[in-house]
């Protein structure tokens, strides 16, 4: 009790310093002022606010810390105080928005009643003229101006480059005949041999930057990885600190993205790919293009959104289809059909992946089931009420979009991996993986096509046995992904087509 105590205090004066400081003053107030709890204060909803700035936030940490993952927090307390609950999290009062209804509200109103909430840490780590840091305005300029180069049209060109580089590096992993982890997100230096798995991380980089080099790839993951990480932290700079290590990290990806730029604008390169559409605006008008603070932020922004997202993904689609057989045995009918509809040796195209219609389900599927992102915050602006549930200004309202992809009422036998419940359509805000409204996620396209491809030639050109079905999910991460990574092992496939 007493150690396991002594640890969470570590933990959380590790991670959020000052912000424990605070609270145990305000305990010792609260103590002094023996405060009732404020449960009948607060408009309604059910739940427990706990002593004021800690509020849950140790149960919170552990749920997080535990190989059941931070949503157990939700779960549990869902449990007891029904769907519509509220708690305490490090200062601020949390409702989880459990219904379709709620999620419709809160995505309309996005920018207007309700915003994203303010971090310091998260600013200072995507770039003050990133997506997710600007005021309205500047974010429909921006997504107006991105939505090109990420739409179906522009991604479909990026398909034979990362086709071509995904079945050359299935053939050397079934070559080597060696069990490796579909999630290979360790923070130790990959050589280019270890690099295979990184094809989330690769496709973005080679999409955005043209960037194939293993060593500089290496570099550029690890630093991106450590500005992620350093999204939540307490901002102080003190060296150690995973804050300081973030702005370190976004020093030297700055550096390198900015090389690149002039190297282009130099005339030395001149690739096809998002990067170059950006700089070929450069005479344009300023309210036409992105300026260079715009493009470095948004280039870290994307990469940073889009492969812990994709990679997760992708390693969720692999275990279901593992549990699944029968799924795995439809799926792979339908991708060696079109693989036999094509010349041999042929890569994918745009077309081949519109007759993919059984793998568009498996991914919707994948990502209704695998809660990616878990729930959505929100800041409410002002009060207001959703469902007849008072928000108090300055209230965070989670889209709980975990709950509603659950939900038995939407999805019947929600626990079941079925694709085929896609044959019929979806009510609007009862699948929202991607979220929905102005923020909507920018690189749907891109993620579709990513994991399409992957699915393709996994199940064309192999098959697999998953060498560790431990449940237990990675420890601290938000984003939910299996511990052990899902180590699987490939075989060739025995086709007369290939
Ligand atoms: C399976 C993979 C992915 C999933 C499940 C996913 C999910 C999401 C969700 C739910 C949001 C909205 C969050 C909110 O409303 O608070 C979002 C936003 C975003 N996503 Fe994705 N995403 C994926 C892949 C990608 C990729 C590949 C990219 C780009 C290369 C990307 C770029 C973005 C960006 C830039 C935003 C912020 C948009 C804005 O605020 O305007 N995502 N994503
Ligand atoms: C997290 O969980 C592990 C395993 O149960 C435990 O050893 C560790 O002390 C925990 N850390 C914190 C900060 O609670
Ligand atoms: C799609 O599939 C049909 C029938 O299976 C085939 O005739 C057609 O050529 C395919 N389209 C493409 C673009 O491959
Ligand atoms: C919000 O409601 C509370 C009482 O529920 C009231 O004290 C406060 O002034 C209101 N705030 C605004 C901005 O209307």
């Amino acid at each position: 009790m007493h150690t396991s105590l002594k640890e969470g205090l570590q933990f959380l004066i590790n991670n959020y310093g000052a912000i424990i400081l605070s609270s145990l003053i305000a305990i010792g107030i609260a103590v002094l002022l023996r405060q009732k709890g404020d449960d009948r204060r607060s408009g309604g909803i059910p739940g427990k606010l706990g002593i004021p700035l800690l509020g849950e936030t140790f149960s919170f940490l552990a749920s997080t810390n535990s190989t059941k993952g931070c949503y157990d927090f939700v779960r549990q307390r869902r449990m007891r105080h029904g769907n519509w609950f509220k708690t305490r999290i490090l200062g601020r009062v949390h409702v989880f928005v459990p219904s379709v209804e709620g999620a419709k509200t809160i995505f309309a109103n996005d920018f207007v009643l309700f915003n994203k909430g303010y971090l310091k840490s998260m600013a200072d780590a995507v770039g003050k003229k990133s997506l997710l840091s600007v005021p309205q305005e500047i974010h429909q300029r921006i997504r107006g101006l991105l939505s090109d180069p990420f739409s179906m049209n522009s991604v479909s060109k990026f398909i034979p480059k990362f086709d071509s580089e995904l079945c050359e590096r299935l053939k050397r992993l079934e070559e080597e005949g060696k069990s490796f982890r579909v999630l290979e997100f360790t923070m130790k230096d990959l050589t280019s041999k270890e690099r295979l798995m990184q094809v989330a991380f690769d496709g973005i980089c080679d999409m955005l930057l043209s960037i194939t080099d293993a060593s500089t790839l290496g570099q550029l993951e690890r630093d991106i990885t450590a500005v992620a990480d350093s999204m939540l932290s307490f901002p102080i700079m003190i060296p150690g600190t995973r804050y300081y290590k973030g702005m370190k990290a976004r020093e030297r990806v700055m550096k390198t993205f900015k090389a690149m730029i002039s190297k282009r604008r130099s005339r030395e390169e001149a690739p096809d790919d998002f990067l170059q559409s950006m700089l070929q605006r450069d005479l344009y008008p300023p309210n036409e293009k992105l300026d260079d603070e715009e493009i470095l932020d948004n280039l870290l922004t994307l990469i940073i959104a889009g492969q812990s997202t994709t990679a997760a993904a992708i390693m969720w689609c692999v275990k279901f289809l593992d549990d699944n057989r029968e799924v795995q045995d439809r799926l792979r009918e339908e991708q060696l059909s079109i693989l036999g509809n094509k010349p041999a040796g042929t890569l994918l195209k745009y077309e081949d992946l519109m007759n993919m219609s059984y793998a568009s389900k498996v991914v919707k599927e994948t990502l209704r089931m695998s809660n990616v992102l878990l729930w959505y915050p929100r800041v409410a602006l002002d009060n207001c009420t959703i469902e007849g549930y008072e928000i108090k200004k300055g209230w965070n309202v989670n889209i709980d979009a975990t709950h509603i992809h659950y939900d038995p009422a939407i999805y019947e036998n929600p626990m079941y991996f079925k694709p085929s419940r896609f044959d019929e359509m979806q009510k609007p805000y009862s699948y929202i993986p991607f979220g929905s409204g102005p923020r909507t996620c920018l690189g749907i396209n891109m993620a579709k096509v990513t994991m399409l491809v992957f699915l393709h030639r996994l199940t064309s050109g192999y098959t697999w046995t998953v060498d560790n079905q431990d449940l237990s999910l990675e420890r601290k991460a938000h984003i939910p992904r299996l511990q052990s990574g899902c180590p699987i092992t490939l075989q060739r496939l025995d086709n007369r087509n290939a």
